[in-house]
């Protein structure tokens, strides 16, 4: 990695309205619920404050529109410690939103309004070249336009800045973009979409890994739940548990996870240590209600790794 240590996160932006049911309703069927909550969320923003707050020095690429969600989440994205200085606010345009249940089991299905996070085009992203050019580490992921995703990837690439993507949620993409790739970070879901192999075991998500390394991707992590995660470095892979928690909640568990291991990388942690950092991250997380008020500080994480000792 380059030496500035600093990253630059790209993606979405949510206001999630959330709502805890007993089960999730059928089709035809209403369920009552309740614990009902509005929290900002949206995988970037989730990645970016995982990011800022466990330390890294980053500045967020996104969207919101020019209502009074959009103008609160930016305050609250700025005391996270991120630099909101790319977030373009868009005119007649409402900022991005999330409908959210989540049932007994702690689990969640998801509908979204893209809104403003519709509107990063690739002249946006090429607007922040700057920017991106002279981070070490750029994480995107897939709640933005296909398109200003390869954008950045193929400005990053083109300064030598490491390319990592969540691949969340779930979409087939092109060779053109895997192969800008350094890092990619996909669940079980997001994996088989990608490469035909349903990942149930470890050596499924060998499988995986490997089609992945096939198409220019040095570094491979399948997220598998509560089993922790496939790394597979350069076809090496091994599996790296990671902490039991009682869960109640998994929302941006796994955004959690990615801004907190890219901010390991970026203090050069060897990659197993900075997986076990991140697990912690997402361990905390999973204790929490809602995306971005789950998101641990780095002191919580340093403490939560203290007492696995
Ligand atoms: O990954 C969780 C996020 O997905 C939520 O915060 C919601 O906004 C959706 O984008």
């Amino acid at each position: 990695m380059k030496s500035t240590g600093k990253l630059v996160v790209l993606g979405s932006i949510n206001a999630d309205h959330i709502l805890n049911l007993e089960h999730f309703p059928t089709p035809g069927e209403t369920v009552t619920g309740q614990g009902y909550q509005v929290a900002f969320g949206g995988k970037g923003a989730n990645q970016a404050v995982a990011a800022g707050r466990s330390g890294a020095e980053i500045a967020f690429i996104a969207c919101v529109g020019d209502d009074d969600t959009g103008s609160r989440v930016c305050k609250q994205l700025a005391s996270d410690n991120i630099d909101t200085a790319p977030i373009r606010t868009i005119n007649d345009e409402a900022t991005g939103v999330a409908l959210i249940f989540v049932n007994g089991a702690g689990e969640n299905v998801i509908g979204i309004h893209a809104g403003a996070n519709a509107a990063l085009t690739p002249e946006l992203v090429e607007a922040e070249q700057q920017k991106i050019a002279e981070a070490s580490a750029l994480l995107m992921q897939l709640e933005s336009p296909l398109e200003s995703v390869l954008a950045a990837a193929k400005i990053a690439h083109q300064h030598q800045t490491k390319v990592i993507l969540n691949p969340a949620p779930a979409c087939e993409l092109s060779d053109e973009l895997l192969a800008l790739l350094d890092m990619i970070t996909p669940n079980e879901t997001e994996a088989e979409k990608l490469t035909g192999v349903r990942v149930e075991t470890d050596e499924d998500a060998a499988k995986a890994a490997h089609v992945l390394h096939g198409k220019g991707i040095d570094t491979v992590i399948i997220t598998l739940g509560s089993r922790g995660v496939w790394l597979s470095e350069k076809g090496s892979g091994k599996r790296v548990p990671g902490f039991k928690v009682k869960a109640v909640d998994t929302i941006a568990a796994g955004d959690t996870f990615n801004g907190a291991l890219v901010t390991a990388l970026l203090e050069d942690k060897p990659m197993e240590d900075a997986v076990r950092f991140a697990h912690a991250a997402a361990a905390i997380a999973v204790t929490r209600k809602g995306a971005q008020p789950s998101v641990p500080w780095r002191k919580e994480i340093d403490e939560f790794l203290q007492q696995q000792r």
